[in-house]
């Protein structure tokens, strides 16, 4: 057991990760560095060293660390107001819910908090549809995905995974998903000709947590005919790409589609709490009648002012436009460097949501490795499924942040590769 006086002597940071060791679950394994401070797109450690948020949680703080105009907004509501439940009204949710269906172009929106919540009540909404709608026999509707998917860590998330690290020793699972190939026209032809019962496909139009996956051009517009052609839904799961991340306000809006259900999570508070939503048009939204779905905290007054900010900010700072052209210059700049280096195999992604994949096998500790040098170097970012490293750091980085960055990865990799 660690004494007092061991505690205080020792370092803030190890302090912090043996805490968590100690009496969190052993569900992650982070990067071993303890921040406690963000703006923009830095974030600074306990020891006040800074460094470049190339994950951004994850994308979900796109609008940058402690955007004031979001935080303002907590504050605000916070003083005011934070949770009535659905068993009143409130007067934020409604003007809320205004503004997310005229962004977005929906007649409804359901609000929930995690980005599972959102995906989980797609795939519900798929199923009242189903059976009230297309006239699928009781319990018989299916939903196909995309292998290499993810969309959290529910059980019914699960059971639509093809990674066994999310899903060994979870069994049982729920029935009636399918799995198809990602960014395969024809497969997804010959599933939805073949079983009338499938309801709905959901997919990521990029998959991020697969490592940055980016289909072929025109395959979000085969999506949407098929799936039209067949009476199934389109279910875009937006959560990692959505709201600018890509370069648009949302990945689809690159091949001009409009999925019938489409869900957002992430940055959708800007990083500050857990907000997510499902979006659909009145035939398939008012499937669902009161107490058939909800949660206590979904669409509470809080989550609500600090959407409305966290979107307006998306809009006033241009960050969809900014992502595009500093995604350009990452994806050149990465490009440049692997003429040098061996150990880049390849360069991908869209707008600010990019991977670099490492010449080795996945189980490999190279990409790890690459991490911890850049972690010490000053730039934050964390490998995925083995040998992929994702960048994606906050929308609102600069020209010269972004060189900065592409320096500090130019010298790890060229170092690694024995280059330098
Ligand atoms: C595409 C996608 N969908 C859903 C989720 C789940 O979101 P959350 O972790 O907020 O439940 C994620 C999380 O990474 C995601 O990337």
């Amino acid at each position: 057991m660690t004494s007092y006086t061991d505690t205080i002597a020792m370092s803030a940071s190890r302090r912090a990760m043996e805490l968590e060791y100690k009496y969190g679950a052993h569900n992650y394994k982070p990067m071993p560095v303890v921040l406690e401070k963000g703006s923009g797109v830095h974030v600074w450690d306990v020891d006040g060293k800074q460094y470049l948020d190339f994950l951004s949680a994850y994308s979900a703080v796109s609008q940058g660390h402690c955007h004031p105009a979001i935080v303002g907004a907590m504050i605000e509501q916070a003083q005011k107001l934070t949770l009535t439940s659905r068993a009143f009204y409130n007067d934020r949710l409604g003007e809320c819910e205004k503004f997310l269906c005229e962004y977005f172009g929906y007649d409804k929106v359901l609000m929930m908090n995690s980005g599972v919540e959102g995906g989980e009540t797609a795939l519900k909404l798929t199923r009242k549809w189903a059976y009230k709608v297309k006239g699928i026999a009781p319990n018989k509707a299916k939903t196909v995905y995309a292998s290499g998917n993810f969309w959290g860590r529910t059980l019914a998330a699960i059971s639509a995974s093809t990674d066994p690290s999310s899903t060994d020793d979870y069994g049982p699972f729920l029935p009636g998903c399918e799995i198809i190939p990602y960014d395969d026209l024809d497969a997804l032809e010959n599933i939805l000709k073949s079983d009338p019962d499938i309801a709905g496909f959901m997919v990521e139009p990029i998959q991020g947590e697969a490592g940055v996956v980016v289909p072929k051009e025109g395959y979000l517009k085969g999506v949407r005919e098929l799936c039209s052609r067949y009476n199934v839904l389109f279910i875009a799961d937006e959560v990692q790409t959505g709201i600018g991340r890509t370069g648009k306000r949302l990945a689809c809006d690159w091949e001009g589609v409009k999925p019938d259900i489409l869900v957002l999570g992430k940055a959708l508070s800007g990083g500050t709490m857990p907000v997510s939503a499902a979006f659909a048009d009145d035939g398939i939204m008012l499937t669902i009648a009161p107490g058939e779905h909800g949660s206590t905290y979904g669409g509470n007054p809080l989550a609500c002012a600090v959407t409305i900010a966290a979107l307006r900010v998306v809009d006033d700072e241009n960050l969809s436009e900014n992502a595009e052209v500093m995604g350009r210059l990452f994806r050149s700049r990465m490009i440049d460097l692997q003429q040098q280096c061996s150990l880049i195999e390849i360069v991908r992604g869209k707008g600010l949501l990019n991977a670099i994949v490492i010449n080795d096998t996945e189980e490999s500790e190279t990409a790890m490795n690459l991490c911890y040098r850049m972690m010490e170097k000053g730039l934050l970012c964390k490998p995925t499924h083995g040998n992929k490293i994702r960048f994606a750091p906050p929308l609102v980085i600069n020209e010269q942040q972004m060189n900065l960055a592409c320096d500090i990865i130019s010298e790890v990799f060229l170092e690694m590769n024995g280059k330098l």
